[in-house]
């Protein structure tokens, strides 16, 4: 074990956060950390926005659910169990964390999904070993294609929404979850 192989195995992702403002530098670096990250053909094309407003937040989060009930009633079999969770009006995407970063891409990005989440597991692991703690929020994915969500963040029309993550001091200890046993589909040797 070393530094950075024990920080991968005790990450989880956090759903329970302190009421506490996290200092803009270690946001700022956290972002910096990201945007280190491998990315195709060196574009360094990905672009953050970070909210801190609790009431845009919650916005967002509203409309994010919003999006996805609309989906799911589209499908041929909805998800009736996920469709009344997204409705409890107590159920913040976001967790009500202090901290959501949200992650585009420029037309520039020629692998913008890989590109995004390598940046996403920079932050994760580099927060996680500063003591902070996050969570990928795949519900928030409907906002990408919101105007109101867009133009609140000076997102640029041509630029593709990746992801969305929270950021906040963890409000207990989570428990690292198992993985199954690995799959090694073959070893040629
Ligand atoms: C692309 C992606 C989207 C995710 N979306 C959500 C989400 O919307 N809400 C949530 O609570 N967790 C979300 N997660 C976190 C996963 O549920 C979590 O990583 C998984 O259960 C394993 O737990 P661990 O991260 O604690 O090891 C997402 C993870 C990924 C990679």
């Amino acid at each position: 074990m070393n530094q950075v192989t024990e920080c991968i195995d005790t990450r989880v992702s956090v759903r329970n956060y302190k009421d506490e403002k996290i200092p803009e530098d270690v946001i700022r670096e956290l972002l910096r950390l990201g945007f280190r990250g491998p990315n195709a053909m060196n574009k360094q094309a990905l672009a953050f926005a970070v909210v801190e407003d609790r009431e845009k937040a919650k916005e967002f989060s509203d409309r994010a659910k919003a999006l996805r009930i609309e989906g799911e009633k589209l499908k041929s079999e909805p998800d009736e169990k996920l469709i009344e969770t997204l409705l409890n009006d107590d159920f913040n995407i976001f967790f009500n964390s202090p901290v959501q970063i949200f992650i585009f891409s420029s037309p520039e990005g020629v692998k913008p999904i890989e590109d995004g989440s390598v940046a996403a597991e920079n932050i994760t692991l580099a927060a996680h070993s500063m003591g902070y703690g996050t969570c990928f929020i795949g519900f928030a994915q409907g906002l990408g294609r919101d105007k109101k969500f867009r133009s609140d963040l000076n997102v640029p029309g041509d630029y593709t929404y990746l992801m969305a993550m929270t950021l906040g001091v963890p409000a207990e200890k989570t428990p690292v979850t198992p993985r199954k046993d690995l799959e090694i589909l073959s070893w040629l040797k």
